[in-house]
């Protein structure tokens, strides 16, 4: 088994990538900075189950500042997921998604070259697509929110390294993922959450805004699979996506039958740099990595409820 290094461990995908690592017995190193975009608390939470497997070690480093030869010391693998994440805010904070999405996968990058890591995965999203992420892995990229932009500055950024140190990478283009400790700052979180509180839930727009979510264990399991065949996936680029396509009213529709509750909604302005239609195409996944995912909506919206009951 590998030594893998997982930043943004203790966030809402890194720590479930981290414990299937560590199940299937590999040697976990998380890295992560709890930066206070949402409570540290649950982060911490996030890492409850982490904490009891001997192969699991929590490095809390910033990316940005911190020296990062501890933790690559040997290191295999290296699994970028640390990011500032959330469109909407980037418009106000952008000093934050520029720093910890640029100067921290650049000086990441720096590391595992220097580390001489034997591939290097990079979580990238499908907003560098822009307005509309239907297409495959070579549409245009035309990213509409700062968010975007610098996670497209970001997957640039390794393939300059990948050219200039012959560092082998892969970049994955997750689609909004959800599921158990979903961000709080997500939209199914958001509406569960207002559901449960009897709130009023603003939609924004007429709610025909369309995705193909992704459970976040079939996003797992799409990331294990570009690790687990480092021979395919290696310079590379693929959409990691959920199978089916779903709107914002129809979301509300099934939460309405999984709580017995009627959604009390109201409409507001679409939000800017908000996508209209993000459909993963995740056929190259499917062909060349053997990536299905297996959730439906319902059975994933059941999953998070149910966390989010007992959270
Ligand atoms: N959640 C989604 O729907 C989604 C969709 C597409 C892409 N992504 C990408 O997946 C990755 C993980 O997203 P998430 O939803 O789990 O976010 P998250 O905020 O829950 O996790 C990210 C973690 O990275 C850490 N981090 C940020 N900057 C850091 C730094 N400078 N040094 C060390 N740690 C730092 C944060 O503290 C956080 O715990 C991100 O790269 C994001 O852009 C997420």
């Amino acid at each position: 088994m590998s030594i893998v290094v997982v930043t943004g461990a203790a966030g809402f995908i890194g720590s479930h990538l981290a414990e299937r690592l560590a199940a299937t017995g590999h040697e976990v190193r998380g890295i992560d900075a709890f930066i206070p975009y949402y409570p540290r608390a649950l982060k911490e939470q996030n890492l409850t189950a982490l904490a009891e497997k001997p192969n699991f070690s929590l490095y809390e480093l910033d990316l940005r500042t911190d020296d990062l030869s501890e933790p690559l010391d040997g290191a295999d693998t290296v699994i970028h997921l640390a990011a500032q994440a959330g469109l909407v805010r980037s418009w106000d904070e952008f000093d934050s998604y520029m720093t910890c999405n640029i100067q921290a996968t650049q000086r990441l990058l720096e590391a595992a070259v220097n580390a001489d890591v034997k591939h290097h995965i990079h979580a990238s999203t499908s907003s560098i697509y822009g307005r509309f992420a239907t297409g495959d892995e070579t549409s245009p990229a035309a990213p509409v929110s700062p968010y975007g932009i610098t996670k497209l500055a970001a997957e640039n950024l390794c393939w300059a390294y990948a050219q200039k140190d012959a560092l082998p990478v892969t970049v994955l283009r997750l689609f909004s993922v959800y599921g158990p400790r979903q961000r709080p700052d997500m939209g199914y979180n958001i509406f569960i959450r207002k559901i449960l509180n009897d709130e009023l839930i603003t939609i924004d727009g007429d709610g025909s805004d369309s995705r193909s979510n992704t459970f976040v264990l079939d996003c797992v399991d799409g990331i294990m699979r570009a690790m687990e065949q480092p021979e395919v996936s290696m310079g590379e680029t693929y959409n990691i996506g959920g199978g089916q396509e779903v709107n914002v009213l129809q979301v509300l529709d099934i939460l309405a039958d999984l709580t017995g509750k009627t959604p009390n909604t109201t409409h507001g302005p679409k939000r800017p740099g908000d996508q209209r239609r993000t459909v993963a195409d995740i056929a190259k996944a499917r062909v060349q990595l053997g990536y299905n995912p297996q959730t439906t909506v319902r059975e994933g919206l059941a999953a998070q409820l149910a966390w989010q009951r007992q959270a």
